[in-house]
C-alpha cells in the first residue's frame, strides 16, 4: 500500500507536526507500506520529500535539492498525486493519506475535503467532524446538546459589546480563560485574572482567530482519553495532567517543566470507567472516526466536564495519545497499522 504522510503546514503548530510526523514515518512498517512523504511549507507549498527523517525533525527538510513540487488533483482518479519536474508531470496513486498535521489547514477539515474530492481514503475524522472539533465553540454546543457537562462559555468577536463580556465575567468570576476558537496547543490562549487581563487576552486571541471563546475556570484537574476506532472503539488508559502553575500553556505542553503527566491518572477505577464512557459518548456524538484524544476536566465531586477534542493529537512516540494506548497494551507501530486499516474502511 502506498501511504502518503503529509506534514508541516501553514498552522501555528507547524513545528509540532514535524515532530509528530517524523515519529510516524520512522515507525511505519516499510515492508508493508511504500511511504511517500509530502511536506507543506509554512508558506503553503507542497513538496515531495525523499530525504532522511532527521531533517524533518530539525526543519531543514525543505532545503533538500530533491524536493519536488507536488499537487493532488481533485478529480476522482487512480493517480491523484502529481509531481511536476521540468515541466513534466508524473502521476502516482495514493492508497491512503495520513495527515499528520495539527490545526489550521490540516486538522480542520480543509485537507480532508481535498482528499474527499480526490477520492483518496485518509486517516482520521471526516470533513464535518474535523471542522466542528477544531472549533471550541461549536464543539461545546454539540457536546452540551448531547447531554454532557461543558464549562460555561461565551463566543465573541471584535464586535461583541463590552457589557456582554463584563456580564459573562461577572457571572462566572475570574479567572476566565480566553481562547481563539480554532487553535491548538494553547496558542493565543490566556488566563485572565481581572478585567484588564481579560480585554488584553481578547485582543491577543483575536490575532489568531476572528472568533474567541471565553470560558469559566473549572476547579479540578484535567484528564485525557485516547480513542481509536470507527465502530468498535479501543480506549487507552486515562492520563492526568498535574499543573502546579494552573495553566498548561504551549511551553508547558512541550517541556513539562512544572507540569507532569500521570499515566495512569491518580484516580479510582470507578471514575476511570466513567471517564472512558463519557469520552466514548462524546467521540460518537461528534461522529469521530479513526482517532481522537478527548480532554476532560474532573471538577468537584468527581463531576466530569468536557474540555475539547483533538482529532489529530500530538503523535510523537512520547505524546499522550500513543502513550495512553501503549499503556493499555497497544504498541506505537500497531496503532499506525490500525489507523491505516480504519482509514481505508
Ligand atoms: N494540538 C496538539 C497537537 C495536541 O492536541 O496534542
Ligand atoms: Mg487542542
Amino acid at each position: 500500500k502506498t501511504v502518503a504522510v503529509i506534514f508541516g503546514g501553514e498552522s501555528s503548530e507547524y513545528e509540532v507536526s514535524l515532530k509528530s510526523a517524523s515519529a510516524v514515518i520512522e515507525n511505519l512498517d516499510k515492508e508493508k507500506y511504500d511511504v511517500i512523504k509530502i511536506g507543506i511549507t509554512r508558506e503553503g507549498r507542497w513538496l515531495r520529500y525523499e530525504g532522511n527523517i532527521d531533517n524533518i525533525r530539525n526543519n531543514t527538510w525543505f532545503l533538500d535539492d530533491h524536493c519536488k513540487e507536488v499537487m493532488i488533483s481533485p478529480g476522482k482518479g487512480n493517480e491523484n498525486l502529481i509531481e511536476v519536474e521540468n515541466g513534466m508531470l508524473t502521476h502516482t496513486k495514493i492508497d491512503v493519506a495520513f495527515p499528520v498535521l495539527h490545526g489550521k489547514n490540516g486538522e480542520d477539515g480543509t485537507l480532508q475535503g481535498l482528499f474527499e474530492i480526490a477520492g483518496i481514503p485518509y486517516v482520521g475524522c471526516n470533513v464535518t467532524t474535523s471542522s466542528i472539533c477544531i472549533d471550541k465553540d461549536y464543539t461545546h454546543k454539540i457536546v452540551e446538546y448531547e447531554g454532557f457537562n461543558v464549562p460555561k462559555s461565551l463566543a465573541i468577536n471584535h464586535q461583541t459589546p463590552e457589557e456582554e463580556i463584563d456580564g459573562f465575567a461577572k457571572a462566572v468570576n475570574y479567572p476566565v480563560y480566553v481562547k481563539p476558537a480554532q487553535e491548538g496547543s494553547s496558542i493565543g490562549m490566556t488566563k485572565a485574572e481581572n478585567r484588564l487581563q481579560l480585554f488584553q487576552g481578547i485582543k491577543e486571541a483575536l490575532k489568531f482567530d476572528e472568533k474567541v471563546v471565553l470560558e469559566e475556570m473549572i476547579h479540578g484537574f484535567e484528564v485525557g482519553c485516547a480513542i481509536l476506532g470507527n465502530d468498535d472503539l479501543i480506549v487507552g488508559t486515562v492520563d492526568e495532567i498535574e499543573i502546579p502553575g494552573g495553566f498548561f500553556d504551549f511551553t508547558e505542553k512541550y517541556t513539562l517543566k512544572n507540569s507532569k503527566i500521570h499515566l495512569p491518572a491518580r484516580i479510582d477505577h470507578e471514575l476511570c470507567e466513567r471517564i472512558k464512557t463519557a469520552a466514548k459518548g462524546i467521540y460518537q456524538a461528534l461522529g469521530c472516526r479513526g482517532l481522537a484524544r478527548v480532554d476532560l476536566f474532573i471538577a468537584e465531586k468527581n463531576r466530569i466536564v468536557f474540555n475539547e477534542v483533538n482529532t489529530l493529537p500530538g503523535f510523537t512516540t512520547g505524546s499522550r495519545f500513543p502513550n495512553m494506548l501503549l499503556h493499555a497494551g497497544m504498541e506505537y507501530k500497531c496503532i499506525l497499522d490500525k489507523l491505516i486499516e480504519l482509514g481505508m474502511q
